[in-house]
C-alpha cells in the first residue's frame, strides 16, 4: 500500500512538534539521498524516514503501555529511560495507524535509536540519517560522518554510534547494551 505522505504530515504535526517535524523532514530526504547514492529502494526510504519518530513525544507510560501490549523486550535501561521505546514503538504505529506492512521499513524505523547487529543497509541509512542530516548541525564532526555516510554505511554507522556512546558517557547518561552491539557488530563488519 501506498503511503499518504500528506496524511502522515498532517498526523505528525499533531502529534510532534515543529522542530522535530522540521528533523523528520530533513530525515525523510537525507535517507532518499543515501538509497540513491548506495543503491537501494528511495521510496522504502522515504517511508521509513517520513514514519521513524511517531512515537517521539509519547509519554513515557503510553510507550511502556504500548511495549507490554506488543510483548517488546522491556529490559533495565528502557524501564529507566522509556523514551528508548520511541522507535520500536514508532514501528508498531506505523504499521497500525498508517497501514505500512513492507517488514524490512518496520525494521528500519525500530532500528533507528539504537540499531541492531546485523541490520541491513535500509536500517543503516535511517540511523545515519537520524544523526546526521541537516538539522542537526554543520560542526566539522557532522559534516565529515556526513561524507562518509555517503562512502562506507558500515564505517558510517561504527562512527555514529562512537559519536552517541561518548556524548552519552560525557553527560552521565545511561547507555544501552543494544548501541554498544551495534556498535561491535559495525565495527567488526566494517573491516575487510
Ligand atoms: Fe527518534
Ligand atoms: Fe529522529
Amino acid at each position: 500500500m501506498d503511503l499518504d505522505r500528506q496524511r502522515a504530515i498532517a498526523w505528525l504535526e499533531q502529534n510532534v512538534s515543529a522542530h522535530r517535524l522540521e528533523h523528520i523532514l530533513g530525515v525523510e530526504m537525507m535517507a532518499i539521498n543515501l538509497a540513491k547514492i548506495h543503491q537501494l529502494d528511495a521510496r522504502q526510504a522515504a517511508q521509513a524516514g517520513l514514519l521513524h519518530d511517531l512515537a517521539k513525544f509519547f509519554p513515557p507510560a503510553k510507550l511502556l503501555d504500548l511495549a507490554r501490549q506488543h510483548q517488546l523486550n522491556i529490559d533495565e535501561v528502557c524501564r529507566r529511560v522509556p523514551h528508548l521505546l520511541h522507535a520500536d514503538v514508532g514501528a508498531i504505529i506505523a504499521k497500525e495507524e498508517f497501514g505500512v506492512k513492507d517488514p524490512q521499513v518496520l525494521r528500519a524505523i525500530a532500528n533507528h535509536t539504537l540499531g541492531q547487529p546485523q541490520m541491513d543497509d535500509l536500517s543503516c541509512v535511517i540511523f545515519l540519517a537520524d544523526a546526521l542530516e541537516p538539522g542537526r548541525g554543520d560542526s566539522k564532526k557532522l559534516n565529515q560522518l556526513r561524507q562518509t555516510s555517503q562512502e562506507h554505511l558500515l564505517q558510517a554507522v561504527r562512527q555514529v554510534c562512537d559519536m552517541t556512546l561518548k556524548h552519552l558517557v560525557k553527560n552521565n547518561k545511561l547507555i544501552h547494551p543494544r548501541m554498544v552491539q551495534t556498535r561491535n557488530w559495525a565495527f567488526l563488519a566494517a573491516r575487510p
